[in-house]
């Protein structure tokens, strides 16, 4: 038997990845599955950006680049900052990781002792409780409910701060609910947070450019100022521009903790690929058509399934403001039994027998901390999600 290390006995294998797999086990046996399981856009990258990367490639740009980001690629965040966001940024603030996730990490691994807490509401994106684990801190999480539209209180946020509290773990539009905060239910949180010098922000606003219905995105740097010195912004091209597999987030920051995060990196990845920094500056500099393209398909698509799924008897779901997910409630189907005699407890339940009985592979709630629900992501094609949906549908009538 290999020895493990205690650090990895802290943390639970992505849930998400996990579901993704079984599906995919699943349809290599032959079985017709449909996956609303993944985080990313079935779009392809943009034109444009590939050939920026395949230029790079044949000019010879295929060495190491500095730890956190080629100066062409920081200058073309900190402009993309400016111009979105009205924040900004100074190279030295500004960090490029290995996807969003990367800069997360380093972030929390640059910072975080053990006996620190840091804040996150639930539903939660599955990978932030475990970063946190594995910087040997402890999540402390804060239930949101889908009658509050799954955002977090100012009396609830206040509650749960403590002299330990060392991060504020913020998403909107959010992974899974797709709920997206005004400026107003935004200023109502950095009030709270103005009051805890302790706390450091941690924005992850990867899906700023995924809203609907005319959504204006704000962040906590932008509506507070006064937290701008410990706010970390943090964003990404993996959904924004379709290119998850290109592996290029980053954020801007104070530079004593850029600097820290520099640090880690250089003794990870190196920096990030050389290739994929080059397709990000042609993503953050180029024409952005894309952007407003794959917004019109996702509007489309979410007002597909939140019709189908809400018209489903015991499925209740909420329409959400952003991102490409919903997460509807499943209270009311919780004590039932499938058609094939399964007989639902719980949320994993429903989503276990959902895949076995009618091939639709999506992610169970408690892996985002909040059940009875499950996440449905719509970033796969109409005919597929029209499909799905008469899946489920059958699915939960056959139920006693
Ligand atoms: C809320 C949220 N943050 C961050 C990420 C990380 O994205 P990436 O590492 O591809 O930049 C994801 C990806 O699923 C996400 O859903």
């Amino acid at each position: 038997m290999i020895p493990l290390s205690e650090t990895l006995a802290r943390v639970r294998p992505s849930p998400t990845v996990a579901a993704t797999q079984r599906a995919r086990e699943l349809a290599v046996e032959g079985r017709d599955v449909i996956s609303l399981s993944a985080g990313e856009p079935d779009f392809d990258t943009p034109r444009h950006v590939k050939d920026a990367a395949i230029a790079a490639l044949e000019a010879g740009k295929t060495k190491y680049t500095a730890p956190d980001g080629i100066p062409e690629l920081k200058a073309a965040v900190a402009a993309k900052f400016r111009r979105e966001n009205g924040l900004d940024y100074a190279p030295s603030e500004i960090t490029v990781g290995t996807g969003g996730k990367q800069v997360l990490y380093n972030a929390l691994m640059a910072t975080l002792n053990p006996g620190d807490e840091v804040v996150i509401p639930a539903p939660y994106w599955v990978s932030y409780p475990d970063i946190v684990r594995l910087a040997g801190a402890e999540p402390v999480i804060v239930e949101t409910s889908l009658e509050a539209g799954f955002k977090l209180t100012p009396a609830a946020l206040e509650r749960a701060i403590t002299p330990r509290t060392r991060w504020f773990l913020f998403n909107s539009p959010s992974n899974p609910s797709g709920a997206g905060y005004s400026r107003a239910e935004l200023a109502a949180l950095t009030d709270v947070l103005m009051r805890h010098p302790q706390v450091l922000v941690l924005s992850d606003d990867i899906y700023e450019h995924i809203a609907y219905d005319g959504f204006q995105f704000v962040t906590p740097a932008q509506v507070e100022p006064g937290l701008r010195d410990r706010t970390l912004t943090m964003n990404g091209v993996s959904k924004a521009y379709a290119m998850t597999g290109w592996r290029i987030g980053y954020a801007g920051g104070p530079e004593e903790l850029i600097a820290a995060m520099r640090k880690i990196q250089s003794q990870s990845t190196t920096c990030p690929c050389s290739l994929s920094q080059w397709a990000a500056v042609a993503a953050l500099e180029g024409p952005q058509d894309f952007i407003d393209e794959a917004g019109a398909a996702f509007r489309r698509r979410r007002d597909l399934v939140v019709e189908r799924l809400d018209a489903i008897a015991g499925i209740d779901c909420p329409v959400p403001e952003g991102a490409f997910y919903v997460y509807p409630s499943i209270a009311a189907l919780i004590g039932r039994t499938t058609a094939g005699g399964r007989r639902i407890a719980c949320d994993e339940d429903f989503t276990d027998a959902l895949l076995e009985e009618q091939g639709v592979a999506a992610v169970f709630g408690a892996a985002f901390g909040l059940s009875p629900h499950f996440r449905v992501s719509f970033a796969t094609s109409d005919a597929e999600l029209e499909e799905a949906c008469a899946r489920i549908a059958a699915f939960v009538e056959g139920l006693r």
